[in-house]
Protein backbone atom coordinates (compact mmCIF):
# COMPACT_ATOMS: atom_id res chain seq x y z
CA UNK A 1 0.00 0.00 0.00
CA UNK A 2 1.43 3.28 -1.09
CA UNK A 3 2.79 5.14 2.24
CA UNK A 4 1.01 8.73 0.96
CA UNK A 5 -2.31 7.07 0.98
CA UNK A 6 -2.23 6.83 4.94
CA UNK A 7 -1.07 10.79 5.29
CA UNK A 8 -3.22 13.53 4.74
CA UNK A 9 -1.79 14.28 1.39
CA UNK A 10 -4.25 12.78 -0.80
CA UNK A 11 -3.91 12.81 -4.83
CA UNK A 12 -6.88 12.96 -6.72
CA UNK A 13 -7.21 12.78 -10.33
CA UNK A 14 -10.38 13.92 -11.92
CA UNK A 15 -11.93 13.05 -15.42
CA UNK A 16 -14.18 15.11 -16.95
CA UNK A 17 -15.06 17.28 -19.91
CA UNK A 18 -16.94 19.85 -18.34
CA UNK A 19 -14.82 22.65 -16.86
CA UNK A 20 -17.43 23.26 -14.34
CA UNK A 21 -17.32 19.71 -12.67
CA UNK A 22 -13.78 20.09 -12.20
CA UNK A 23 -13.98 22.92 -11.02
CA UNK A 24 -16.75 22.87 -8.33
CA UNK A 25 -15.49 19.62 -7.16
CA UNK A 26 -12.08 21.12 -6.32
CA UNK A 27 -13.10 23.33 -4.51
CA UNK A 28 -15.57 21.03 -2.96
CA UNK A 29 -12.61 18.46 -1.93
CA UNK A 30 -10.63 20.76 -0.72
CA UNK A 31 -12.96 22.46 1.76
CA UNK A 32 -14.04 18.93 3.09
CA UNK A 33 -10.47 17.23 3.73
CA UNK A 34 -8.76 20.99 4.60
CA UNK A 35 -6.53 21.17 1.67
CA UNK A 36 -5.21 18.25 2.28
CA UNK A 37 -6.15 17.14 -1.20
CA UNK A 38 -4.21 17.60 -3.56
CA UNK A 39 -5.37 17.96 -7.48
CA UNK A 40 -3.51 15.93 -9.41
CA UNK A 41 -5.19 17.32 -13.08
CA UNK A 42 -8.52 17.12 -14.65
CA UNK A 43 -8.54 14.72 -17.95
CA UNK A 44 -11.20 15.45 -20.38
CA UNK A 45 -11.51 11.80 -22.29
CA UNK A 46 -10.25 7.95 -21.79
CA UNK A 47 -7.17 7.65 -23.23
CA UNK A 48 -6.05 10.85 -20.87
CA UNK A 49 -7.55 9.37 -18.18
CA UNK A 50 -5.35 6.03 -18.86
CA UNK A 51 -2.09 7.80 -19.34
CA UNK A 52 -2.15 10.22 -16.44
CA UNK A 53 -3.20 6.93 -14.13
CA UNK A 54 -0.49 5.20 -15.17
CA UNK A 55 2.10 7.99 -14.71
CA UNK A 56 0.60 9.54 -11.85
CA UNK A 57 -0.69 6.57 -9.71
CA UNK A 58 -3.49 8.68 -7.88
CA UNK A 59 -5.14 7.28 -4.18
CA UNK A 60 -8.68 8.30 -6.00
CA UNK A 61 -9.98 8.98 -9.53
CA UNK A 62 -13.57 11.03 -9.47
CA UNK A 63 -15.39 10.25 -12.56
CA UNK A 64 -18.28 12.64 -14.32
CA UNK A 65 -20.87 10.62 -14.48
CA UNK A 66 -23.14 12.26 -16.83
CA UNK A 67 -20.27 13.26 -18.99
CA UNK A 68 -20.86 11.42 -22.40
CA UNK A 69 -17.43 12.03 -23.71
CA UNK A 70 -15.61 9.49 -21.12
CA UNK A 71 -17.11 5.58 -21.63
CA UNK A 72 -17.48 4.74 -17.85
CA UNK A 73 -17.33 1.43 -19.11
CA UNK A 74 -13.98 1.19 -20.55
CA UNK A 75 -12.62 2.89 -17.95
CA UNK A 76 -13.36 0.87 -15.37
CA UNK A 77 -12.52 -2.49 -17.50
CA UNK A 78 -9.02 -0.21 -17.41
CA UNK A 79 -9.14 0.65 -14.07
CA UNK A 80 -9.13 -3.43 -13.00
CA UNK A 81 -5.68 -4.75 -14.61
CA UNK A 82 -3.83 -2.21 -12.53
CA UNK A 83 -2.22 -3.47 -9.03
CA UNK A 84 -1.96 -0.30 -6.99
CA UNK A 85 -4.34 0.80 -4.65
CA UNK A 86 -6.66 2.88 -6.04
CA UNK A 87 -10.73 4.08 -5.98
CA UNK A 88 -12.47 5.18 -8.55
CA UNK A 89 -15.76 6.96 -7.70
CA UNK A 90 -18.40 7.62 -10.22
CA UNK A 91 -20.09 10.88 -9.54
CA UNK A 92 -23.28 12.25 -10.58
CA UNK A 93 -24.39 16.06 -10.05
CA UNK A 94 -27.24 16.03 -12.26
CA UNK A 95 -28.62 13.35 -9.95
CA UNK A 96 -27.77 15.04 -6.78
CA UNK A 97 -25.47 13.90 -4.50
CA UNK A 98 -26.72 11.07 -3.40
CA UNK A 99 -25.57 9.24 -6.29
CA UNK A 100 -22.60 7.82 -6.44
CA UNK A 101 -21.16 4.86 -7.12
CA UNK A 102 -17.83 3.46 -5.51
CA UNK A 103 -14.99 0.81 -7.11
CA UNK A 104 -12.51 -0.24 -5.18
CA UNK A 105 -9.61 -2.04 -6.82
CA UNK A 106 -9.26 -4.42 -3.68
CA UNK A 107 -12.68 -5.81 -4.34
CA UNK A 108 -14.61 -4.29 -6.57
CA UNK A 109 -17.29 -3.60 -4.45
CA UNK A 110 -19.91 -1.19 -5.46
CA UNK A 111 -21.03 0.62 -1.82
CA UNK A 112 -22.56 3.60 -0.63
CA UNK A 113 -20.25 6.66 -0.81
CA UNK A 114 -20.33 7.47 2.43
CA UNK A 115 -19.91 4.43 3.66
CA UNK A 116 -16.42 4.30 1.66
CA UNK A 117 -15.55 7.98 2.88
CA UNK A 118 -16.11 7.10 5.99
CA UNK A 119 -13.44 4.53 6.08
CA UNK A 120 -11.19 6.79 3.85
CA UNK A 121 -11.57 9.07 6.93
CA UNK A 122 -10.93 6.48 9.33
CA UNK A 123 -7.77 5.46 7.96
CA UNK A 124 -6.30 8.87 7.28
CA UNK A 125 -7.12 9.35 11.09
CA UNK A 126 -9.45 13.09 10.04
CA UNK A 127 -12.85 11.55 11.18
CA UNK A 128 -14.62 13.94 9.29
CA UNK A 129 -18.05 12.82 7.96
CA UNK A 130 -18.79 14.25 4.35
CA UNK A 131 -22.94 13.82 5.22
CA UNK A 132 -24.79 14.65 8.84
CA UNK A 133 -27.13 12.47 7.32
CA UNK A 134 -25.25 9.40 7.59
CA UNK A 135 -26.40 7.63 10.39
CA UNK A 136 -30.02 8.41 9.53
CA UNK A 137 -29.28 6.98 5.51
CA UNK A 138 -27.72 3.49 7.44
CA UNK A 139 -30.89 3.27 9.81
CA UNK A 140 -33.44 3.92 7.00
CA UNK A 141 -31.75 1.42 4.48
CA UNK A 142 -32.24 -1.39 7.33
CA UNK A 143 -35.45 -0.77 7.80
CA UNK A 144 -35.96 -0.59 3.90
CA UNK A 145 -34.33 -3.89 4.32
CA UNK A 146 -36.65 -5.50 6.86
CA UNK A 147 -39.68 -3.93 4.54
CA UNK A 148 -38.20 -5.98 1.37
CA UNK A 149 -37.60 -9.14 3.63
CA UNK A 150 -41.23 -9.05 4.51
CA UNK A 151 -43.05 -7.85 1.34
CA UNK A 152 -40.80 -10.99 -0.54
CA UNK A 153 -41.92 -13.85 2.19
CA UNK A 154 -45.34 -12.59 1.68
CA UNK A 155 -44.89 -12.79 -2.13
CA UNK A 156 -43.34 -16.36 -2.18
CA UNK A 157 -46.15 -17.55 0.53
CA UNK A 158 -48.77 -16.54 -1.82
CA UNK A 159 -47.49 -18.34 -4.65
CA UNK A 160 -46.78 -21.67 -2.64
CA UNK A 161 -50.41 -21.41 -1.28
CA UNK A 162 -51.83 -21.02 -4.42
CA UNK A 163 -49.56 -23.79 -5.05
CA UNK A 164 -50.60 -26.34 -2.14
CA UNK A 165 -54.23 -25.42 -1.92
CA UNK A 166 -55.19 -24.29 -4.99
CA UNK A 167 -53.90 -27.36 -7.59
CA UNK A 168 -55.38 -30.40 -5.56
CA UNK A 169 -55.09 -33.67 -6.44
CA UNK A 170 -58.84 -34.07 -6.93
CA UNK A 171 -59.01 -31.42 -9.80
CA UNK A 172 -55.75 -32.66 -11.60
CA UNK A 173 -56.32 -36.29 -11.29
CA UNK A 174 -59.16 -38.85 -13.03
CA UNK A 175 -60.75 -40.46 -10.16
CA UNK A 176 -58.83 -42.68 -7.97
CA UNK A 177 -60.46 -46.83 -9.05
CA UNK A 178 -58.37 -48.92 -7.42
CA UNK A 179 -56.57 -49.29 -3.81
CA UNK A 180 -53.08 -49.29 -5.36
CA UNK A 181 -53.96 -45.64 -6.30
CA UNK A 182 -54.14 -44.63 -2.49
CA UNK A 183 -50.01 -44.73 -2.20
CA UNK A 184 -49.33 -43.48 -5.43
CA UNK A 185 -51.56 -40.40 -5.16
CA UNK A 186 -50.41 -39.81 -1.52
CA UNK A 187 -46.77 -39.91 -3.04
CA UNK A 188 -48.46 -37.47 -5.98
CA UNK A 189 -49.36 -34.70 -3.02
CA UNK A 190 -45.95 -34.89 -1.16
CA UNK A 191 -44.44 -34.24 -4.41
CA UNK A 192 -46.91 -31.43 -5.06
CA UNK A 193 -46.53 -29.74 -2.13
CA UNK A 194 -42.80 -29.46 -2.67
CA UNK A 195 -42.80 -28.24 -6.54
CA UNK A 196 -45.01 -25.77 -5.40
CA UNK A 197 -42.67 -24.39 -2.37
CA UNK A 198 -39.62 -24.67 -4.52
CA UNK A 199 -42.07 -22.85 -8.25
CA UNK A 200 -42.66 -20.11 -4.96
CA UNK A 201 -39.55 -19.71 -3.77
CA UNK A 202 -37.85 -19.01 -7.56
CA UNK A 203 -40.77 -17.63 -9.36
CA UNK A 204 -41.75 -15.25 -5.98
CA UNK A 205 -38.26 -14.00 -5.76
CA UNK A 206 -38.11 -13.29 -9.50
CA UNK A 207 -41.64 -11.37 -9.89
CA UNK A 208 -40.65 -9.49 -6.47
CA UNK A 209 -37.45 -8.32 -8.18
CA UNK A 210 -39.02 -7.27 -11.91
CA UNK A 211 -40.84 -5.37 -9.28
CA UNK A 212 -38.99 -3.41 -6.38
CA UNK A 213 -35.47 -3.82 -8.01
CA UNK A 214 -35.33 -3.18 -11.74
CA UNK A 215 -33.28 -1.05 -13.07
CA UNK A 216 -33.62 2.93 -13.06
CA UNK A 217 -33.60 4.81 -16.19
CA UNK A 218 -29.86 5.27 -17.47
CA UNK A 219 -28.40 3.54 -14.25
CA UNK A 220 -25.49 1.39 -16.00
CA UNK A 221 -23.24 0.23 -13.05
CA UNK A 222 -22.88 -3.00 -12.27
CA UNK A 223 -24.41 -4.94 -9.58
CA UNK A 224 -22.64 -6.13 -6.19
CA UNK A 225 -20.35 -8.13 -6.90
CA UNK A 226 -20.56 -11.41 -4.26
CA UNK A 227 -17.84 -14.02 -3.88
CA UNK A 228 -20.10 -16.93 -2.28
CA UNK A 229 -21.64 -17.62 1.28
CA UNK A 230 -20.94 -20.59 3.16
CA UNK A 231 -23.74 -20.68 5.15
CA UNK A 232 -26.10 -20.31 1.88
CA UNK A 233 -24.26 -23.02 0.25
CA UNK A 234 -24.19 -25.38 2.93
CA UNK A 235 -27.70 -24.96 3.42
CA UNK A 236 -28.95 -25.48 -0.17
CA UNK A 237 -26.43 -28.94 0.02
CA UNK A 238 -27.80 -30.50 3.16
CA UNK A 239 -31.25 -29.64 2.68
CA UNK A 240 -32.15 -31.12 -0.95
CA UNK A 241 -30.02 -34.03 0.12
CA UNK A 242 -32.49 -34.57 2.89
CA UNK A 243 -35.83 -34.19 1.08
CA UNK A 244 -34.22 -36.31 -1.37
CA UNK A 245 -33.32 -39.35 1.03
CA UNK A 246 -37.32 -38.47 2.12
CA UNK A 247 -38.53 -39.41 -1.35
CA UNK A 248 -36.39 -42.87 -1.39
CA UNK A 249 -37.96 -43.72 1.86
CA UNK A 250 -41.26 -43.01 0.90
CA UNK A 251 -41.20 -43.96 -2.83
CA UNK A 252 -40.19 -47.43 -1.45
CA UNK A 253 -42.86 -47.36 1.21
CA UNK A 254 -45.47 -46.83 -1.79
CA UNK A 255 -44.02 -49.10 -4.34
CA UNK A 256 -44.25 -51.87 -1.82
CA UNK A 257 -47.62 -51.01 -1.39
CA UNK A 258 -48.59 -51.22 -4.90
CA UNK A 259 -46.89 -54.62 -5.34
CA UNK A 260 -48.52 -56.02 -2.29
CA UNK A 261 -49.70 -59.84 -3.62
CA UNK A 262 -53.12 -61.03 -2.89
CA UNK A 263 -52.35 -65.31 -2.87
CA UNK A 264 -56.26 -65.55 -3.74
CA UNK A 265 -55.96 -62.94 -7.15
CA UNK A 266 -57.56 -63.39 -10.39
CA UNK A 267 -55.26 -63.94 -13.01
CA UNK A 268 -55.86 -62.50 -16.39
CA UNK A 269 -54.04 -63.17 -19.06
CA UNK A 270 -53.41 -59.41 -21.25
CA UNK A 271 -52.55 -59.73 -24.64
CA UNK A 272 -50.87 -56.64 -26.76
CA UNK A 273 -50.68 -56.16 -30.54
CA UNK A 274 -50.58 -53.66 -33.08
CA UNK A 275 -53.03 -52.43 -32.35
CA UNK A 276 -55.35 -54.55 -30.30
CA UNK A 277 -55.93 -55.78 -26.51
CA UNK A 278 -57.41 -59.56 -25.97
CA UNK A 279 -57.97 -60.42 -22.46
CA UNK A 280 -57.96 -64.77 -21.62
CA UNK A 281 -59.46 -65.30 -18.76
CA UNK A 282 -58.20 -69.51 -17.88
CA UNK A 283 -59.94 -69.90 -14.92
CA UNK A 284 -63.47 -69.45 -16.49
CA UNK A 285 -61.74 -70.61 -20.06
CA UNK A 286 -63.34 -67.24 -21.55
CA UNK A 287 -61.77 -64.87 -23.94
CA UNK A 288 -62.77 -60.97 -24.52
CA UNK A 289 -61.41 -57.68 -26.16
CA UNK A 290 -62.86 -56.19 -22.90
CA UNK A 291 -61.20 -56.25 -19.40
CA UNK A 292 -64.20 -57.21 -17.23
CA UNK A 293 -63.41 -56.84 -13.55
CA UNK A 294 -65.32 -58.08 -10.27
CA UNK A 295 -64.65 -55.11 -7.77
CA UNK A 296 -62.64 -55.42 -4.42
CA UNK A 297 -60.90 -58.96 -5.73
CA UNK A 298 -57.09 -58.39 -6.80
CA UNK A 299 -56.23 -59.37 -10.17
CA UNK A 300 -53.08 -60.49 -11.22
CA UNK A 301 -52.40 -59.36 -14.52
CA UNK A 302 -50.10 -61.59 -16.65
CA UNK A 303 -49.24 -59.14 -20.10
CA UNK A 304 -47.05 -60.09 -23.10
CA UNK A 305 -46.65 -58.58 -26.53
CA UNK A 306 -47.01 -60.73 -29.45
CA UNK A 307 -44.95 -57.64 -31.90
CA UNK A 308 -43.42 -54.38 -30.09
CA UNK A 309 -43.61 -52.75 -26.79
CA UNK A 310 -46.84 -51.95 -25.14
CA UNK A 311 -47.92 -50.65 -22.33
CA UNK A 312 -51.21 -51.22 -20.04
CA UNK A 313 -52.04 -48.27 -18.69
CA UNK A 314 -55.69 -47.47 -17.06
CA UNK A 315 -55.40 -44.01 -15.45
CA UNK A 316 -58.28 -44.59 -12.79
CA UNK A 317 -55.88 -47.07 -11.45
CA UNK A 318 -52.86 -44.91 -11.62
CA UNK A 319 -50.05 -47.86 -12.13
CA UNK A 320 -48.58 -48.86 -15.50
CA UNK A 321 -46.45 -51.82 -16.97
CA UNK A 322 -45.12 -52.47 -20.02
CA UNK A 323 -45.60 -55.71 -22.50
CA UNK A 324 -42.54 -56.61 -23.62
CA UNK A 325 -41.96 -59.56 -26.41
CA UNK A 326 -40.92 -62.67 -25.45
CA UNK A 327 -41.06 -61.68 -21.78
CA UNK A 328 -44.08 -61.67 -19.12
CA UNK A 329 -44.48 -58.93 -17.19
CA UNK A 330 -47.04 -58.33 -14.76
CA UNK A 331 -49.20 -56.10 -12.63
CA UNK A 332 -51.44 -56.10 -9.81
CA UNK A 333 -55.16 -53.88 -9.53
CA UNK A 334 -57.50 -54.42 -6.69
CA UNK A 335 -60.11 -52.23 -8.65
CA UNK A 336 -62.55 -50.75 -5.66
CA UNK A 337 -65.19 -48.95 -8.00
CA UNK A 338 -67.77 -49.81 -10.04
CA UNK A 339 -67.47 -47.85 -13.17
CA UNK A 340 -66.77 -47.84 -17.30
CA UNK A 341 -62.92 -46.83 -17.41
CA UNK A 342 -60.63 -47.23 -21.02
CA UNK A 343 -57.04 -49.04 -20.79
CA UNK A 344 -54.72 -47.49 -23.18
CA UNK A 345 -51.85 -48.06 -25.04
CA UNK A 346 -48.80 -45.82 -23.19
CA UNK A 347 -45.94 -46.88 -25.17
CA UNK A 348 -45.50 -45.90 -29.19
CA UNK A 349 -46.22 -48.81 -31.13
CA UNK A 350 -46.92 -47.93 -34.34
CA UNK A 351 -49.24 -46.28 -36.98
CA UNK A 352 -52.46 -46.59 -34.92
CA UNK A 353 -50.98 -46.37 -31.45
CA UNK A 354 -53.38 -43.52 -30.58
CA UNK A 355 -56.64 -46.28 -31.44
CA UNK A 356 -54.80 -48.84 -29.17
CA UNK A 357 -57.24 -48.61 -26.69
CA UNK A 358 -60.21 -50.91 -24.59
CA UNK A 359 -62.91 -50.75 -22.47
CA UNK A 360 -62.43 -52.10 -18.76
CA UNK A 361 -65.50 -52.28 -16.45
CA UNK A 362 -65.26 -52.87 -13.18
CA UNK A 363 -68.43 -54.91 -12.09
CA UNK A 364 -69.99 -56.32 -8.90
CA UNK A 365 -69.23 -59.97 -7.90
CA UNK A 366 -73.04 -61.54 -9.05
CA UNK A 367 -72.38 -59.63 -12.56
CA UNK A 368 -69.09 -60.49 -13.48
CA UNK A 369 -69.77 -64.78 -12.99
CA UNK A 370 -72.94 -63.73 -15.08
CA UNK A 371 -70.47 -62.22 -17.82
CA UNK A 372 -67.90 -65.23 -17.79
CA UNK A 373 -71.41 -67.64 -18.84
CA UNK A 374 -72.68 -65.25 -21.29
CA UNK A 375 -68.92 -65.41 -22.64
CA UNK A 376 -67.96 -68.35 -22.26
CA UNK A 377 -70.96 -69.94 -24.63
CA UNK A 378 -69.93 -69.22 -28.18
CA UNK A 379 -72.47 -68.22 -30.94
CA UNK A 380 -74.11 -71.04 -33.19
CA UNK A 381 -73.43 -69.12 -36.04
CA UNK A 382 -69.71 -69.14 -37.83
CA UNK A 383 -70.12 -65.65 -39.11
CA UNK A 384 -70.90 -64.37 -35.53
CA UNK A 385 -67.88 -66.63 -33.90
CA UNK A 386 -65.68 -65.39 -37.14
CA UNK A 387 -66.52 -61.12 -35.81
CA UNK A 388 -65.84 -62.29 -31.92
CA UNK A 389 -62.29 -63.64 -33.39
CA UNK A 390 -61.60 -61.08 -35.36
CA UNK A 391 -61.98 -58.27 -32.77
CA UNK A 392 -60.21 -60.66 -30.41
CA UNK A 393 -57.18 -60.86 -32.68
CA UNK A 394 -57.07 -57.39 -33.64
CA UNK A 395 -57.87 -58.15 -37.44
CA UNK A 396 -60.07 -55.36 -37.82
CA UNK A 397 -57.30 -52.39 -36.10
CA UNK A 398 -55.88 -53.41 -39.73
CA UNK A 399 -58.74 -54.41 -41.90
CA UNK A 400 -62.05 -51.81 -41.99
CA UNK A 401 -65.50 -53.61 -42.66
CA UNK A 402 -67.34 -50.54 -44.13
CA UNK A 403 -64.67 -49.81 -47.43
CA UNK A 404 -62.54 -47.16 -46.13
CA UNK A 405 -58.86 -47.99 -45.51
CA UNK A 406 -56.73 -47.93 -42.64
CA UNK A 407 -53.39 -50.04 -42.69
CA UNK A 408 -55.01 -53.33 -44.57
CA UNK A 409 -57.36 -54.02 -47.23
CA UNK A 410 -61.00 -53.64 -46.16
CA UNK A 411 -62.77 -56.57 -45.51
CA UNK A 412 -65.56 -55.50 -47.40
CA UNK A 413 -66.26 -56.62 -50.91
CA UNK A 414 -63.23 -58.34 -50.44
CA UNK A 415 -64.17 -61.96 -50.98
CA UNK A 416 -64.02 -62.87 -54.96
CA UNK A 417 -62.58 -59.13 -55.62
CA UNK A 418 -59.77 -59.13 -58.22
CA UNK A 419 -56.61 -58.23 -56.22
CA UNK A 420 -53.71 -56.96 -57.73
CA UNK A 421 -50.34 -58.29 -56.36
CA UNK A 422 -47.09 -56.64 -55.96
CA UNK A 423 -44.85 -58.60 -58.61
CA UNK A 424 -47.82 -56.88 -61.26
CA UNK A 425 -49.96 -60.05 -61.54
CA UNK A 426 -53.67 -60.36 -59.76
CA UNK A 427 -55.46 -63.21 -58.06
CA UNK A 428 -59.35 -63.85 -56.92
CA UNK A 429 -59.73 -63.83 -53.49
CA UNK A 430 -61.59 -67.18 -52.91
CA UNK A 431 -61.21 -69.48 -49.67
CA UNK A 432 -57.69 -70.73 -50.70
CA UNK A 433 -56.11 -67.35 -51.26
CA UNK A 434 -57.55 -65.54 -47.47
CA UNK A 435 -56.58 -68.61 -45.84
CA UNK A 436 -53.45 -68.26 -47.49
CA UNK A 437 -53.16 -64.60 -46.69
CA UNK A 438 -53.39 -65.48 -43.25
CA UNK A 439 -51.60 -67.79 -42.21
CA UNK A 440 -48.73 -66.63 -44.56
CA UNK A 441 -49.06 -63.32 -45.42
CA UNK A 442 -45.97 -62.42 -47.36
CA UNK A 443 -46.88 -65.38 -50.20
CA UNK A 444 -48.92 -62.64 -52.05
CA UNK A 445 -48.97 -59.09 -51.54
CA UNK A 446 -51.62 -57.04 -52.02
CA UNK A 447 -50.06 -54.21 -53.93
CA UNK A 448 -50.12 -51.01 -53.00
CA UNK A 449 -49.82 -52.42 -49.37
CA UNK A 450 -47.62 -52.41 -46.82
CA UNK A 451 -46.07 -56.36 -46.60
CA UNK A 452 -44.72 -56.36 -42.90
CA UNK A 453 -47.28 -54.89 -41.49
CA UNK A 454 -49.47 -58.49 -40.67
CA UNK A 455 -48.47 -60.43 -37.72
CA UNK A 456 -46.73 -63.71 -39.40
CA UNK A 457 -47.73 -65.70 -36.35
CA UNK A 458 -51.61 -66.42 -36.91
CA UNK A 459 -50.94 -70.42 -37.60
CA UNK A 460 -49.92 -70.50 -33.74
CA UNK A 461 -51.89 -68.05 -32.20
CA UNK A 462 -55.24 -69.08 -34.12
CA UNK A 463 -56.82 -72.15 -34.20
CA UNK A 464 -58.30 -73.86 -38.02
CA UNK A 465 -61.52 -73.73 -37.19
CA UNK A 466 -61.07 -70.09 -36.28
CA UNK A 467 -59.25 -69.16 -39.41
CA UNK A 468 -62.39 -70.28 -41.02
CA UNK A 469 -65.27 -68.80 -38.59
CA UNK A 470 -63.14 -65.39 -39.93
CA UNK A 471 -63.30 -66.60 -43.76
CA UNK A 472 -66.88 -67.18 -43.53
CA UNK A 473 -66.98 -63.32 -41.53
CA UNK A 474 -65.25 -62.04 -44.28
CA UNK A 475 -67.69 -63.57 -46.60
CA UNK A 476 -70.58 -62.61 -45.33
CA UNK A 477 -68.88 -58.92 -45.68
CA UNK A 478 -70.73 -58.08 -49.58
CU1 LIG B 1 -49.44 -50.32 -28.34
CU2 LIG B 1 -48.95 -48.02 -28.36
Amino acid sequence: MPKDFLVNNRRVLIVSSHPLFAKGLTRLLQNREQADVDVLGVVASLEAAVASIERLNPDLVVVDYDDKAVNRDDLLSQFLVGGERMRVVLLSLQKGGDHAVVYDRRSMAASNINEWLEEWNAVSGTAEQLSGAESFNSRSSTMKNLLHGIGVTLVVAIFAAIGIFGLRNEWLLPIPAAVQAAPIDQLFSYHWILISALFALIFGIMVYSFIFFRRKPGDETDGPHIEGNNALEVTWTILPLITVLGFAVIGSQTLREVLLPDPDAMEVRVIGQQWAWRFEYPEFGVTSTELVLPINQQVLLRMESTDVLHSFWVPEFRIKQDLVPGQETQLRITPNKVGDYKVRCAEICGASHYAMLADVKVVGEREFINWTISKSELPEDPIARGQIYAEQYGCIACHSLDGTRIIGPTWQGAYLSEVPLENGSTVIADDTYLYESIVNPLAKIHAGYPANQMPLNFSETLREDQINDIIEFIKSLQ
